[in-house]
């Protein structure tokens, strides 16, 4: 079968169960691209992706109550949902799933999915909550909408670590794709958030991608002092005074655990308020052993 060219847009989710059925009959395969909306040239980039890698593609457009904390920001998380459903349009996806807040969450919801291990460290330490509710509301799409394939960013590395752990864990029939991070020409990574920041701040927010980039420049000349590096990279940071830093970590790619030595591979994670505004990056360094 071709692909299809419907686009549908629905917040129902017997609606969503149906016009997938439908496209399974008709002998197409499904994808699915799991969003907050404010959609970006990262998200974009994995609808490609599946539409790549699948015949008909599924975006959900959520802001997921239960992985903000209280005092995140939930209420002003940015939602210019005509502009998204356009750009999913023109991408080619074949139906939007926009629900609202109850048909998820509906009165006495109390399961909840807790990946243990690799969500205690980095983003863990500082978001207690938050993968619980990433986990919860990423299965209950999958329950929803029964994809081949779910797509994912490499920019939220921590959040691609647990869901393949998930998958396995619970045996849970999908392929999960994961897809580069994308950034603007000047390296900073895409984000929904990145709305929040002042035309000064946004020149500070370089210094993420910046330090990320010296530690790969570091580990090619050679240093093989993990702390050393980390500290530099930390100091790329903290010249900028509107910065505080969350963590710079060298972990491992598949655990997260910390590094104290150093291995062919690395994950180089950072968390870092550009003023009000929390952003993270990471950037995967290699060396030769
Ligand atoms: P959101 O932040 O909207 O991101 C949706 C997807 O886009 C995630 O897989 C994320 O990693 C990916 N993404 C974001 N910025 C990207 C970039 N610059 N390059 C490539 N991919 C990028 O992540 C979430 O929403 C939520 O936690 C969600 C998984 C939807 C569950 O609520």
């Amino acid at each position: 079968m071709s692909r299809s060219a419907e686009f549908i847009v629905t917040a129902s989710i017997p609606e969503v169960r149906q016009a997938v059925a439908t496209a399974r009959v008709n002998g197409c395969t499904i994808g699915c691209v799991p969003t907050m909306g404010a959609l970006h040239a990262g998200h974009m980039s994995l609808v490609e992706e599946c539409r790549k890698r699948t015949d008909y593609v599924v975006a959900t457009i959520f802001v997921n109550p239960s992985q903000f904390a209280p005092q995140e920001d939930l209420t002003k998380y940015p939602r210019p949902l005509e502009r998204d459903l356009q750009l999913c349009r023109e991408a080619g996806v074949n139906l939007v799933f926009v629900p609202e807040v109850p048909a998820l969450y509906p009165p006495g919801f109390q399961s909840w999915v807790t990946v243990e291990e690799v969500t205690k460290p980095l983003e863990g330490l500082f978001r207690a909550t938050h993968f619980r509710g990433v986990a919860t509301i990423v299965l209950k799409l999958f329950n929803i909408v029964q994809p081949d394939v779910l797509c994912f960013g490499a920019k939220d590395y921590q959040q691609q670590t647990m869901i393949r752990r998930m998958v396995r864990d619970l045996d849970l029939p999908v392929e999960i794709v994961v897809c580069p991070t994308v950034r603007e020409p000047d390296g900073l990574a895409m984000s929904s958030r990145n709305v929040y920041l002042s035309s000064q701040e946004r020149a500070s927010a370089l210094a993420l991608s910046r330090a990320l980039q010296l530690g790969q420049d570091r580990l090619e000349a050679g240093e093989r002092d993990l702390s050393r590096l980390v500290a530099e990279m930390r100091s790329v940071l903290t010249v900028h005074p509107k910065i505080t830093v969350d963590y710079v970590s060298l972990s491992d790619p598949d655990t997260l655990i910390e590094l104290t030595e150093p291995q062919a591979e690395m994950v180089a994670l950072i968390a870092a308020r550009v003023g009000p505004t929390r952003l993270i990056d990471n950037r995967v360094l290699r060396i030769s052993m």
